[in-house]
Parts: structure tokens; C-alpha cells; sequence
């Protein structure tokens, strides 16, 4: 299994064989490892990353674009996925990258992000450094409130799989 596989089998099990699926901030697109090739895109701002992903899955979609403004209609895609991306955001942009995570989804929204942690914050540092923001700030239930309150979202599970990573699973109302 690759480096850090677990999550990205996590997310995938969450995923039916015939949807397809927007992975928003893909970077090197490591979970195209683990669902099918043909239903996946990508879509990351940095383009040294998309060419990594080009080059170890060839035929792989996946372009530059901008989780804050997705270049895609309502509804294009069964399901979108974001790992490890809200918690690089700078607050401001965090409700936004949800909503378009919801927009451009008919099914399901998956998210898995490194929260703020519960007891303390002893062991994990909290940064901020000139890639963005690095954080372990996000707080759960504030990412739950801005999840509950879009009219898009039938409900919002949390499967806790590992120390500091769960994987949301935000289901869609029906058209
Ligand atoms: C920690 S990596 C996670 C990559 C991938 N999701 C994964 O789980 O392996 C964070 C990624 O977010 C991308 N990113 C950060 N902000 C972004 C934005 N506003 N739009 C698109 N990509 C962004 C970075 O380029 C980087 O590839």
C-alpha cells in the first residue's frame, strides 16, 4: 500500500463503482490509486503536481483549477472529494470551498481534514508558513455547522478511522 494509503482507501470505500468523481486539490493524485481510473478528474492550482500525476497514471484527467471557484456546472459529478486541503485554507475560504465542494456534487461531498485537537495542544504544533495556512485550528463543529446549514445536505456522517482523521461523508438531497 502506498505511503499513507489508508486514507485514501478510507475514502474510496465510501465510493460506488460507477460514480464519478471530482477530487478537488488532488495534488499528485494518489487517490486515482484507488478507485476507477475512468470516473476520476482532478483538479489541484499547483501544476508541478498534476505532471506527477500525468506521469504515474497515465490517461489520468486532471487540470489546473481553483478549489474556491470550480470551473464545473451544478451537479456535474456523483461525488467530490477533498483530503487535506480545508485545513491549508485561510479561514475565510474554508465556507467557501465547502459550498462549491456541495455545488458541484449530485450524491455525496467526502472531506477528511486534520482537526484542532480535542485535549490540548502539547504535541501538535500550530503554524502558519509561507505555503498557507498549516494548521490542526479547524474545529469540527464548526466545519459541521456550515455543512448543516446548506439546503443541498440531506445528512453529514463521521467515520473516525485514525489519531486526527476521519472521513465525512455529507450526503445530497435527491433532484
Ligand atoms: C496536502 S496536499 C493534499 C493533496 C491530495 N488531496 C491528497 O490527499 O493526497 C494539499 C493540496 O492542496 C492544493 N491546494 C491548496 N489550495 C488550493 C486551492 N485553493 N485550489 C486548488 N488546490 C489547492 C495544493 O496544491 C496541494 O496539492
Amino acid at each position: 500500500m502506498p505511503y499513507h494509503g489508508f486514507y485514501y482507501e478510507h475514502i474510496a470505500r465510501e465510493i460506488e463503482e460507477s460514480d464519478t468523481i471530482l477530487d478537488v486539490a488532488c495534488g499528485i493524485a494518489k487517490l486515482a490509486s484507488f478507485v476507477k481510473l475512468s470516473n476520476y478528474v482532478g483538479v489541484d492550482f499547483t501544476p508541478e503536481f498534476l505532471t506527477v500525476a500525468r506521469k504515474e497514471h497515465p490517461g489520468i484527467v486532471v487540470w489546473e483549477g481553483n478549489a474556491l471557484s470550480l470551473a464545473f456546472i451544478d451537479n456535474n459529478f456523483d461525488v467530490t472529494v477533498a483530503r487535506a486541503i480545508l485545513e491549508h485554507l485561510a479561514p475565510k475560504s474554508v465556507p467557501v470551498a465547502i459550498s462549491e465542494l456541495i455545488r458541484v456534487a449530485k450524491k455525496r461531498v467526502i472531506i477528511s481534514f486534520f482537526k484542532r485537537p480535542r485535549f490540548g495542544s502539547a504535541r501538535i504544533k500550530i503554524t502558519k508558513n509561507k505555503g498557507g495556512w498549516f494548521s490542526n485550528r479547524l474545529r469540527g463543529e464548526s466545519v459541521m455547522e456550515l455543512i448543516k446549514s446548506n439546503p443541498k445536505v440531506k445528512d453529514c456522517t463521521i467515520k473516525n478511522h485514525h489519531l486526527q482523521s476521519s472521513v465525512w461523508i455529507i450526503d445530497l438531497v435527491e433532484d
